[in-house]
């Protein structure tokens, strides 16, 4: 089942900024991160499925329910970027007017909202006034506006932004939790360090184009790096699916590289190789590349097709 799909999804101010021709699908249970810097286009896309803009061209459709329309927003949830509430109220006071438009029933209310101030990790401060809360604490309120009436997709837009390192962890485990519970997350973030333990899929979008989506392991692993200790200097001409390798570290019975290699089917390939020129491999290790790392190799892929189409 499709809770989230997009085809050539298109929304432009004028023809300028925003974000152009996404085609995405997105499964359940899954936590989705929608990834790119500032001004990339992020947040124009989630408010566009979620009927607030209109968009300029192409179709989506939430839980199967065409974007624009309520029945598309029934079981939604959502964070926006830049939120303010009514600061006189409490944070008790948002919830329950949030329950009340979003017609949770009178008798579940109290429970409802004692649980999510719970799960957002509020409890006991939920009295106070949010004109008193600190940045932290109104994007804790925030987060529990978005989940309270239980929805299947969660649109999550820089919920970390204002937090520390504590909430951030918080935010995490909360969307671990809700995937747990089958749910469907879609995140927004320009924060790629922070999203890599969280989420299952990714899409890279830059300057309002999509760069690459998938499985973010696999996208991962599209360089495979290796450290590699042998027992002793690689001294036989290497195979051309070597890109670049570097001893590390040399000491009397074991030599330390880092070893670059086209694909990661290249890696059996290459112990093999050593091995039958006996040399012997003491470890392999794969060097696991950060987000950032793999945002900035996708990104520049997409340039030098780019020079490539362009010329
Ligand atoms: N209301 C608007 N009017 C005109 N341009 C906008 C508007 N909102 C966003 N943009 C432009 O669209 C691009 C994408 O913005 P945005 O969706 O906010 O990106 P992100 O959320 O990734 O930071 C930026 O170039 C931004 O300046
Ligand atoms: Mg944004």
């Amino acid at each position: 089942m499709n809770v989230i799909q997009t085809k050539s999804l298109t929304k432009t101010y004028n023809g300028k900024g925003g974000i152009s021709d996404v085609t995405l699908s997105i499964g359940e249970g899954i936590v989705y991160g929608f990834l790119g810097p500032n001004g990339s286009g992020k947040s124009t896309f989630v408010r566009t499925l979620l009927g607030l803009l209109q968009p300029t061209s192409g179709e989506g459709y939430i839980l199967g329910e065409p974007i624009g329309t309520t029945k598309s927003r029934e079981q939604v949830g959502y964070l926006p970027e830049l939120f303010r509430y009514p600061d006189w109220l409490t944070g008790k006071q948002l919830l329950e007017s949030h329950a009340e438009l979003c017609k949770i029933p009178v008798r579940n209310r109290r429970k409802r909202i004692e649980e999510v101030v719970e799960l957002v990790g509020m409890t006991g401060r939920e009295n106070g006034k949010i004109s008193g809360f600190s940045k932290g604490m109104s994007q804790r309120i925030g987060l529990a506006c978005a989940i309270l009436n239980d929805p299947k997709v969660v649109f999550l837009d820089e919920p970390t932004s204002a937090l520390d390192p504590i909430g951030r962890k918080d935010v995490r485990d909360l969307m671990l939790y809700l995937r747990e519970q089958g749910k469907t997350v879609f995140l927004n973030s320009h924060l790629l360090y922070e999203v890599e333990s969280v989420c299952d899929h990714v899409s890279i979008v830059h300057q309002g184009e999509m760069v690459v989506q998938g499985p973010w392991r696999e996208l991962m692993m599209a360089e495979a790096k290796v450290e590699i200790v042998t027992d002793k200097p690689i001294n036989v001409p290497l195979p051309s699916f070597v890109v670049h390798y570097q001893k590390v570290k040399e000491e009397e019975t074991r030599t330390r590289w880092v070893v670059q290699l086209e694909n990661e089917s290249d890696i059996p390939k290459f112990i093999d190789y050593l091995s039958s020129n006996r040399i012997a491999i003491y470890e392999v290790k794969p060097i696991i590349p950060h987000l950032e790392d793999v945002f900035l190799h996708w990104v520049n892929q997409k340039k030098e097709n780019a020079y490539v189409d362009n010329h």
